[in-house]
């Protein structure tokens, strides 16, 4: 089974490492450098790559000093080059990035960002998402359009039901929370008490799957006739549906 090592930094923010048997590993979106150095030493790990998903500093604060520290690579968008710092390896869509025999396609996915990229590993089944799709939620507007989202959640949605989801940050419960408030269900319900106790346990929620999110994420819901209903928003196209739940949950 893979084993993915979730790091807690920042206040409610992840970082994520994965190591092969020789010890060797990456991580993805480390906003802080000290809690990976805490988490390489205990599992004794060298770290070779920094993968990161996008240029907020919440995802990138960590890059210089744990770059200084292990000699590292640091790969990210190649639209972001100017952005992330350290940058060493550009990539873009369909791009493969390989770790050993594990080979990461690089999935595109603009909106919260224009940058914004997910690594997505078949042969782990599992994505980083980063701050475009979260647990029950998506990420704020700040570069990009509801149009530009929507895909991008949309290019998530297609990838297999079983995909394991390791998203940047633990904001679970308050989206779930957001959607009992707008589209009620005994599902939704009973997701918020399982949260609620991993929450008292400070433990966390992630990962996701894809399979779960297209059932209860909203965000994933815009064309749903069901929901589009339910919102009063009958004869609305799926962006204009994404952009006011988008709206409405700005101001949550
Ligand atoms: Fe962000």
């Amino acid at each position: 089974m893979t084993e993915i090592l979730i790091v807690k930094c920042l206040s409610d923010n992840y970082a994520y490492i994965y190591s092969n048997k020789n010890g060797d590993a990456f991580v993805v979106d480390p906003s802080e450098a000290g809690p990976v150095i805490d988490v390489l030493n205990k599992h004794r790990l060298n770290l070779k790559f920094i993968l990161n998903t996008h240029h907020h500093f919440d995802h990138v604060g960590g890059n210089f000093e744990l770059k200084e520290k292990y000699k590292c690579k640091i790969v990210g968008s190649k639209k972001d080059f100017e952005r992330i710092p350290g940058i060493d390896i550009q990539v873009s869509e369909g791009d493969i990035w390989s770790f050993d025999e594990h080979n990461a396609q690089i999935i595109e996915i603009p909106g919260h960002t224009t940058g914004h990229i997910a690594f997505y590993f078949e042969s782990l089944k599992l994505v980083f998402t980063g701050d475009t799709l979260f647990s029950l939620g998506c990420g704020r507007l700040f570069e990009g359009s509801p149009e530009m989202m929507w895909k991008s959640l949309t290019k998530l949605r297609d990838l297999p039901d079983e995909t394991k989801i390791y998203c940047g940050h633990e904001y679970t419960l308050s989206n779930g929370n957001f959607i009992s408030s707008i589209y009620p269900s005994d599902e939704i319900e009973s997701k918020i008490d399982r949260l609620k106790s991993l929450d008292k346990q400070n433990m966390p929620s992630i990962p996701s799957t894809i399979g779960d999110e297209k059932r209860l994420n909203i965000f994933l819901k815009a064309d749903d006739e069901d929901l589009i209903n339910s919102l009063g928003l009958t004869g609305k196209s799926p962006e204009e549906v994404f952009g006011h739940i988008r709206n409405l949950k700005d101001s949550f």
